[in-house]
C-alpha cells in the first residue's frame, strides 16, 4: 500500500491538465458491449477503475486494449454474461454492464457488493426500471441474475434521479423494441456524454441532459469512436485546492459550463475566476470566506465535491454549514480532518465547520476517493508533513496524482506503506 507524504505550506500555482471523466469513460467502455465490432474510446483516464472495467469486459469476451488513454474494444463476441465478485466488488460502476448485457445477450449475472440483495437501496431503481422493460430478476448466491429474452420500451419515472440507474435504462432502451421514456432522469454531463456516444453508434436518443430522456429502440448498433468528456469533478477539485492554498491555478481542458454552481460558490468565497474555451483560471488572493452549501443531483453541487469543500472550508474565515443530500454516511473524511485540527461537527446530514487559520500535520488514512483527496488538500494547508495512508483509494479517481501536484508546486512524495496508521477517529 502506498502512502503520500505532503509537506504543507505551498500555494498551488501553474497549470494542470484535467483528464477524461472516470464516470463517463467507464460507462462508454461498458456501452461498447452493445455493438459487434471495434470501438475506440479516447481521453480515458489512466486510473485503476478503468483497468477493472477492462478486465470485466475481457471476462465477458470483449477484447480490450487500454493504452495511453485510449481504449480499443472489440465486442464481436460477448460469450459470457457474468460479472464475477472479485471484479464487481471493486467498483460500483460495474453495475452498468447490466443494461448492455440484457440488451445484447438477454441475460446478465452481476455480483453485488456484500449484503446487497434484490430491492436493496443501491440497485432497486435499476431493477424496477428494467422490470418495466420486460426483464425478470432473482438473487442467487450473491449474484443478481437478470433475464429478458426481449426487452420492450416502457415509461419509467425514477423515484430519484440516480446516475447509474438512468444509464442502465438508457443502455437497455437503445436496443429495446419500441419507445422508452425515462422521467426524473439524472442530468449529469456524463449521462449526456453516454447518450452522445450511443447516438454515434446509431441509437435514437432525445433529451439526455434533461429530466426526460426519450429513446426509440433500434434493431442494431454499429461500433463507433468517441472522446470522453473532461472530468468536472477533477477540475472542481483543483479549483477548490487553489482556493484553499491561496493559489493561482489554470485548469486546462476544464468545462466551466459543467461547474456553474461550484464556481459561483468559489466566487462567494473570494476567488477570482476567469474562463475561456480552453479552461479556467482560479486565483485566491486572501483567506476564503465561509459559506453554506448543499449537495444535490446535477446541476446542484455534486456530492463528490462535499469532502473536498469540507477541507477547503476547514481553513476558511468563519463558520460554514454543509448539507449532504445524496449519500447518507458520506462524512467519511470528517474524522480524519479532525485529526488534523479541523473544527467540524456533524449531525445527521449536516456538518458545521468553524474555520481555523491552519491545520496540523498528522498520520491520516484515505477512506475513499474524495475523502482521500480532501486529506491531500488539508495537508497542503497544514504545518509539517502529513502522511496519508491507503492512497490507492485516491488513485481510483485521480490520474497522475503526485505528478500534477508537484507541477503545481506542492511538496509531495509517494512511498511504499510501512507505517501503521491508527484507526480513524469516529466522526462527531
Ligand atoms: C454516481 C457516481 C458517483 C456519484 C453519484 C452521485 C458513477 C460510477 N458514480 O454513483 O461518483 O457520487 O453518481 O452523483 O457514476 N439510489 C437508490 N436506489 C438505486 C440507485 C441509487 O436508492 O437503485 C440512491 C443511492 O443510495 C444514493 C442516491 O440514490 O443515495 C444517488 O445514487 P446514484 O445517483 O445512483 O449514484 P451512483 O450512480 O451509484
Amino acid at each position: 500500500m502506498d502512502r503520500l507524504l505532503v509537506t504543507g505550506g505551498a500555494r498551488l500555482a501553474g497549470t494542470v491538465h484535467v483528464s477524461g471523466a472516470k464516470n463517463s469513460a467507464l460507462k462508454l467502455m461498458a456501452a461498447s458491449i452493445l455493438a459487434p465490432g471495434r470501438s475506440v474510446i479516447s481521453n480515458v483516464p489512466r486510473i485503476r477503475d478503468c483497468d477493472v472495467m477492462a478486465e470485466l469486459l475481457e471476462h465477458l469476451g470483449v477484447s480490450v486494449r487500454l493504452s495511453q488513454g485510449t481504449a480499443e474494444l472489440d465486442a464481436t463476441a460477448v460469450d459470457d454474461v457474468e460479472a464475477p465478485h472479485e471484479l464487481a466488488r471493486q467498483m460500483r460502476a460495474s453495475i452498468v454492464i447490466l443494461g448492455p448485457l440484457l440488451a445484447r445477450r438477454g441475460r446478465a449475472r452481476v455480483a453485488l457488493p456484500g449484503g446487497d440483495k434484490i430491492g436493496a437501496r443501491t440497485v432497486d431503481l435499476h431493477v424496477r426500471g428494467l422490470e418495466r422493460m420486460g426483464a425478470t430478476f432473482r438473487s442467487e448466491h450473491g449474484y443478481l441474475v437478470a433475464e429478458a429474452p426481449e426487452l420492450h420500451g416502457a415509461s419509467i419515472t425514477l423515484d430519484y434521479p440516480s446516475v447509474t440507474a438512468t444509464e442502465n435504462l438508457l443502455l437497455a432502451g437503445v436496443l429495446a423494441r419500441g419507445t422508452t421514456v425515462i422521467d426524473n432522469a439524472a442530468r449529469e454531463p456524463e449521462v449526456e456524454d453516454l447518450a452522445l456516444y450511443l447516438t454515434t453508434m446509431g441509437a435514437q436518443v432525445d433529451g439526455a441532459g434533461t429530466s426526460t430522456i426519450e429513446i426509440q429502440g433500434v434493431d442494431g448498433l454499429r461500433p463507433a469512436d468517441h472522446t470522453a468528456v473532461s472530468d468536472r469533478i477533477e477540475a472542481g477539485t483543483w479549483a477548490a485546492a487553489a482556493v484553499a492554498t491561496l493559489g493561482d491555478v489554470t485548469i486546462d481542458n476544464a468545462r466551466p459550463d459543467h461547474l456553474e454552481l461550484l464556481l459561483a460558490k468559489l466566487i462567494d468565497a473570494g476567488a477570482i475566476v476567469d474562463s475561456d474555451e480552453r479552461g479556467l483560471r482560479i486565483r485566491q488572493p486572501r483567506r476564503a470566506r465561509a459559506m453554506d452549501l448543499v449537495t444535490l443531483p446535477y446541476p446542484g453541487i455534486a456530492t463528490d465535491f462535499q469532502p473536498i469543500l469540507l477541507a477547503m472550508l476547514a481553513v476558511a474565515d468563519g463558520t460554514s454549514i454543509v448539507t449532504e443530500n445524496v449519500f447518507e454516511g458520506r462524512f467519511l473524511s470528517v474524522g480524519e480532518l479532525q485529526r488534523m485540527g479541523a473544527d467540524i461537527r456533524t449531525q445527521g446530514h449536516h456538518a458545521v465547520i468553524r474555520g481555523v487559520p491552519q491545520l496540523s500535520a498528522a498520520p491520516v488514512r484515505s477512506l475513499d476517493i474524495r475523502a482521500g483527496m480532501a486529506l491531500v488538500i488539508a495537508s497542503l494547508c497544514a504545518d509539517g508533513v502529513t502522511e496519508i495512508a491507503d492512497v490507492h483509494h485516491i488513485d481510483r479517481g485521480y490520474e497522475d496524482l503526485e505528478g500534477k501536484l508537484v507541477r503545481l508546486g506542492a511538496d509531495v512524495r509517494r512511498e511504499g506503506d510501512h507505517v501503521v496508521v491508527p484507526d480513524p477517529a469516529p466522526a462527531r
